[in-house]
């Protein structure tokens, strides 16, 4: 995943920091309504719960840490061999291992450190992670006859453990090992078994339990169940981890981190960069000061609301740059793509350099970096995920001013993060927009940007977004845009003919940006659209569908 994204985006610029490529799978699952769960009214005022995931390369170490979230308890993911003093401050409840590629009996296989089992913690071993219990505590794993992989059914041993309170006797799993428990460590008790792993859960008085098959993906459907015993009855969390906690912590952290200096944000009117300040200006108000640069590819309406939401109503101290006329001077006679990312990423830096520097002494700069970065930041340490962060961030700053990072959602996943915001008081317009790549409407206008084609784009767009808001389909479509496309033909109004532009509106479905299908809007919304356009957009006397998916096709036209 991590290499797929680093390539494919590996020329996106993302100055307005709303598109933040490597959090899409997390807004995919919230769209898929795998949603947190509902906030206890009465927000305990108890010290935070943690549980560490000790990732051993599972591609799933971060969708655990997710689940056990969603069930209120705070969860970091650290290196398999991370030294017990990054550790120790989060106080930890319970450790959970995870799964794997290795086998835990060949020579240098990654094992769980020693301070896991002295700390005499519960810990949850999962797929690998249960077969390095075994191989470490004196049970035997060795190579299955078959491989087990995709649905199984577990079958629970008529032994009592609270692992499974509630669930049923039986029920669907999701394998995929090849090795297996030969024999289970001394102490152990076997909880489950299915057709072909005859312990398919194994457990001791200690609270070390081991699963061999993956709680945390969607195709155990009961397996956030099990995640949440294991927290709740095992660990002995009560699942105190709220947004509203959160926001309460991340305002004390930012505040001792900060001292009394000064804290630059390249605010854009996205998400991230709207939690981020809105989280900065509750903790340390005016030694906040946002920078908002109009490049003038903008939406309808999104400067102002930008300014009013966070000017006018939050009293930030905001500095607006205006420069649009800057941008689209240097994107004069530029048609190519590439050029066009590449000059809007540029103008973006020295616009947000020059402000900054107006504003005297800095010494911090908030970025939205967000838990998928830094889970795979650490996990690869690779050439894909750097790509992946300088483009959320506005690539360069940091090195070249010097200055202090305040991350403040460097630890949330992105749903989060839109809770986060709701908890802050953002409205859900603000909190839930479709992604709007960094350098805005300059590629959606196919050939040269003119100030007469951005006009052109921002009215038919506008219809678009309208009647899909109205049509009540905005949250459930992963973009819905207009491009505006260099083709002219021929068409007749009234009694005259008319040569005007040609307007392609792009709707899609999608889980993650890297692959998405064509929505299949109603044909009455459609009829809409497009007679709305030709008709209150006088350039336009034709609007297309754009029934193309990706692959092979992109969402965006250039
Ligand atoms: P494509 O067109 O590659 O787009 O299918 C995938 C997702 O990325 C967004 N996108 C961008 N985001 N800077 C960004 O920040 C860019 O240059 C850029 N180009 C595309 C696009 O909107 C879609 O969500």
């Amino acid at each position: 995943m991590v290499d797929e994204k680093g390539k494919q985006d590996s020329h996106r610029i993302a100055v307005t920091g709303d598109v933040e490529v490597s959090a899409y799978l997390e807004i995919a699952k919230e769209r898929r309504g795998e949603r947190p769960e509902a906030e206890p009214e009465e927000q305990p005022a108890a010290e935070r719960e943690a549980v560490v995931v000790m990732d051993f390369g599972s591609q799933y170490s971060w969708l655990i840490a997710r689940r056990v979230r969603e069930c209120r308890v705070y969860c970091e993911v650290a290196h398999h061999d991370a030294p017990w003093e990054s550790i120790a401050s989060l106080r930890p409840r319970g450790f959970i291992l995870s799964g794997g590629p290795a086998s835990v009996y060949e020579a240098g296989a990654p094992q769980a450190p020693a301070y896991i089992y002295e700390s005499r913690l519960p810990v949850l071993g999962i797929c690998y992670g249960m077969q390095l219990l075994a191989h470490q505590l004196g049970g035997k794993v060795a190579q299955g006859v078959k491989r087990e992989y995709g649905l199984a059914i577990l079958h629970q041993n008529s032994v009592s453990t609270p692992l499974f309170d509630g669930l049923p006797a039986e029920m669907p799993v999701w394998m995929s090992h090849g090795d297996r428990i030969e024999e289970m460590p001394p102490g152990f008790t076997s909880l489950a078994y299915t057709e072909n792993s005859p312990v398919a859960a194994m457990g001791n008085d200690r609270g070390i339990i081991g699963l061999q098959f993956h709680p945390e993906v969607a195709h155990t459907p009961r397996g956030k169940d099990i995640l949440r015993n294991f927290l709740y009855k095992v660990c002995g969390c009560a699942g105190n981890w709220t947004p509203g906690s959160f926001v309460a912590e991340a305002t004390e952290r930012v505040r001792q981190q900060v001292g009394s200096g000064r804290v630059i944000c390249a605010l854009s009117g996205g998400v991230d960069s709207s939690v981020v300040a809105m989280l900065l200006h509750q903790a340390i108000g005016d030694q906040l000061t946002c920078i908002f640069v109009n490049t003038g590819l903008l939406r309808r309406e999104e400067v102002e609301r930008t300014l009013n939401t966070f000017q006018k109503n939050m009293r930030m101290d905001l500095v607006y740059a205006n420069s649009a006329e800057r941008f689209l001077a240097r994107l004069n006679g530029v048609v190519d793509p590439e050029e066009k990312r590449h000059i809007i990423g540029e103008e973006f830096i020295r616009v947000f350099e020059e402000e900054a520097a107006k504003i005297g002494q800095v010494d911090f700069l908030a970025q939205g970096t967000l838990y998928p970065d830094v889970i795979e930041s650490a996990s690869s340490g690779s050439r894909a995920a750097s790509t992946i962060k300088t483009h959320h961030n506005v690539g360069g700053l940091p090195s070249r001013m010097r200055l202090a990072l305040v991350e403040p959602l460097r630890y949330l996943f992105k749903d989060e993060v839109r809770e986060v915001g709701l908890a802050l008081g953002l409205s859900e317009d603000m909190v839930y927009r479709q992604p709007f790549p960094g350098p805005g409407l300059a590629i959606r206008i196919i050939g040269e940007v003119t100030q007469e084609r951005l006009e052109i784009l921002r009215a038919a767009d506008w219809i678009v977004m309208n009647e899909i808001k109205k049509a009540k389909l905005y949250r459930q479509l992963w973009q819905s845009f207009a491009v505006l496309t260099p083709v002219r033909s021929v068409g007749v109004m009234g009694d005259s003919r008319t040569y005007g532009y040609m307007v392609a509106l792009r709707a899609v479905t999608s889980e993650d940006a890297m692959t998405a299908d064509w929505a299949r809007l109603p044909y009455d919304l459609l009829g809409r659209i497009s007679s709305r356009i030709v008709n209150e957009v006088p350039e336009v006397n034709r609007v297309v569908y754009d029934i193309s998916s990706k692959p092979p096709s992109t969402i965006e036209w250039e």
